[in-house]
């Protein structure tokens, strides 16, 4: 069957994954580069309930506390804290507070997920980047993770 398919590549990728696998256990935890299975707070069961189906491309609703809850936490363990304030003034970045009012849901996601190419192209980005001067981080942040984010940045407005 996929006898054939699979036999030139399978035993070198197996090594690979071993590899990754090892790197990985022996403390890869930093510089973002997590694979999925290692979200750090296995007691949030919702969480993962709640991770799966509804947040693809679902539009903005606002008032979804448990997705703001989780949220909160993204924005702590991404790093967002460390360079963003919600209503404290800003840091190495702007303060967010009133960035869901100013920018668009889809806006905001991009920026998140992907800062690099949005501080390319994107003429907003472009001049904040050159107010701020340093090019915001790229966290490895999912869309759906960027989505809860975006309900805990909208519940602090
Ligand atoms: C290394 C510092 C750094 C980190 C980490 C960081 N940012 Fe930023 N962020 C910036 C800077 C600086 C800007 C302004 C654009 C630029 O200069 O790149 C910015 C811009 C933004 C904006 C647009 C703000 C506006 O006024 O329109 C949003 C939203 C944002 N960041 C959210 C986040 C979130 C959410 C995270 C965590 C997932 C995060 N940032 C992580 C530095 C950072």
């Amino acid at each position: 069957m996929s006898k054939s398919f699979l036999k030139p590549s399978v035993s070198t990728s197996f090594a690979w994954v071993l590899l990754l696998g090892m790197v990985y256990a022996c403390g890869g935890g930093e510089g973002g580069g997590h694979p999925p299975m290692t979200m750090d707070h296995p007691p949030m069961g919702e969480m993962g309930a709640a991770r799966q189906p509804a947040v693809q491309a679902a539009p903005p609703q606002g008032g979804d506390a448990s997705l703001a809850a989780q949220g909160e936490q993204l924005f702590a363990a991404k790093g967002c804290i460390g360079c963003h304030t919600i209503g404290g003034g800003r840091l190495t970045g702007p303060d967010l507070q009133g960035v869901t009012e100013r920018r668009s849901y889809d806006w905001i996601v991009a920026m998140i997920t992907n800062p690099d190419s949005m501080l390319r192209v994107d003429p907003v980005a472009k001049q904040l980047l050159s107010e701020y001067m340093t090019p915001m981080l790229n966290t490895n942040t999912t869309r759906e993770e960027a989505r809860a984010i975006y309900e805990y940045l909208k519940s602090n407005q």
